[in-house]
């Protein structure tokens, strides 16, 4: 069994969460979502639910990171609509309140804060604008990026722009899976590129405040041909070109790859080229959010990207996704080897849903453990192959709203009752907090 013991001093060991899987929307004065607005639609989410109450951390944050004593990080975010209702302009001093007395709660109890600024809750009067589709939504971002420095940036460990830009376009806009549910090429190749014109805007408001140890955190999943036909081959480059490429190519090379371009470059706002100086500017650090694979072939019945996935006959999560931990290994060293040299690399997600049971409150997940220990073999083979990886965040610390799974699929290293509330933490929380915990 791997313990801290087996990772360099400095490695940090953290869980991770997002405001409006956990929060609860409905409290303390945040404005609405557009994950409010998609989720009324019947189909949308599983069950017609919402992140309204969520787990109400809003109320219990004091609790849930008691639960965190002993580890070395706390990766959260902010909500943008929770800090301004509208979008822009008007503060709710209570939502900047909650993150300033979080943000103390979590030093107090000797975590790290790891700060994301967007994970999905796009201010519904901002999706009244075009959202994601209409440029300004940079310099939206940006002000918001200093409204919540200005209070809490003083304390925090690190900032992260964003949360997977791929899921905020192409899983939301061109697949319609995720607010706002456009399935819509123009809206995702715009926003493909307006959230790297939104990171690059929030970088340089926070280079000019000075605010240190900058990144942002991206999401991959390892891509393999079903077979070496040449139309697969192709199919699984496509797909690695939209999925895994467009981002990293972009900030490290301020480069689109051509497979992505093929389909893409048509829909691309008028001069986008002139724009990638700015995103390519350096980084602190890299997020990397990494859960499964995908096999890949060629798809002639739909139009581009034309490539469908089909399951592998590896064990899979309550997701359906395929546990394959050494996916993360070859990822870690790809990124090394092909984009961002030495530059540190947290792994800020990473772990799985399962149909865990609570009974006289015991809840025994031990494929849970099982999982976090096959992918942190993989971290510590590629720190030994010279990867500079930093630190590994589970996701996630609760049970929360997982999106348009509604609150079916249960990820957390704590089990929450969403009827009442309780929190019973399993068993691979224990695990988790005796092997990486610091009275390990
Ligand atoms: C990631 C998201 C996170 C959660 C996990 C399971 O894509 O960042 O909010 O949904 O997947």
């Amino acid at each position: 069994m791997l313990t801290s013991d087996d990772f360099p001093p400095n490695f940090i060991f953290g869980a991770a969460t997002s405001s409006y899987q956990i929060e609860g929307q409905s409290f303390g004065g945040a404005g609405d979502t557009h994950w409010d607005q998609f989720a009324l639609k019947t189909g949308n989410v599983v069950n017609n639910e919402n992140g309204a109450i969520a787990c109400d951390h809003y109320h219990r944050f004091e609790d849930d990171l008691d639960l965190l004593k002993g580890l070395d990080a706390y990766r959260f975010s902010t909500n943008w609509a929770r800090v301004l209702p509208e979008g822009r302009a008007a503060v709710n001093q209570e939502g900047l309140d909650f993150y300033d007395k979080l943000v103390d709660a979590i030093l107090e109890r000797g975590l790290k804060p790891y700060l994301t600024l967007y994970h999905w809750e796009l201010p519904a009067a901002l999706a009244d604008k075009g959202g994601w589709t209409n440029p300004e939504i940079a310099n939206w971002f940006g002000d918001y990026t200093d409204v919540v420095l200005d209070r809490i940036g003083d304390r925090v460990e690190s900032v992260a722009t964003l949360n997977e830009p791929w899921c905020v376009a192409w899983l939301s806009h061109f697949l319609g899976q995720h607010a706002p549910g456009l399935r819509d090429i123009r809206a995702a190749a715009r926003t493909m590129h307006h959230v790297l014109l939104a990171h690059a805007e929030a970088m340089d408001r926070m280079r000019s405040r000075g605010q240190k140890n900058l990144g942002i955190v991206l999401n991959f999943e390892h891509a393999q041909s079903l077979d070496a036909a040449p139309e697969n081959l192709a199919a699984s480059a496509t797909f690695d070109a939209i999925f895994n490429r467009w981002f990293i190519e972009a900030l490290s090379r301020g480069e689109y790859p051509k497979e992505a371009l093929n389909g893409l470059a048509p829909h691309l706002p008028d001069g986008w080229e002139k724009d990638m100086e700015r995103i390519q500017q350096p980084i602190d650090w890299l997020g990397v959010n990494y859960y499964t694979r995908q096999i890949l072939s060629h798809d002639s019945d739909g139009g581009w990207p034309n490539y469908k996935s089909t399951p592998g006959d590896l064990s899979k999560t309550s997701m359906g996704w395929e546990v394959y931990p050494k996916g993360l290994g070859k990822l870690l060293y790809r990124l090394k080897n092909d984009y961002i040299g030495d530059l540190p690399i947290y792994v800020t997600e990473n772990g799985m849903a399962r149909n865990d049971v609570c009974e006289s409150s015991v809840v025994s997940d031990p494929e849970r453990w099982n999982f976090i220990q096959q992918h942190l073999i993989e971290v510590r083979s590629a720190i030994g192959k010279g990867v500079n990886i930093q630190g590994y965040f589970y996701w996630s610390l609760l049970d929360n709203f997982e999106w348009a799974f509604g609150y079916e699929k249960r990820f957390g290293l704590i089990h929450v009752d969403f009827a009442t509330q309780k929190r019973t933490p399993k068993q691979s929380y224990y695990d988790f907090v005796t092997a990486f915990g610091k009275k390990h």
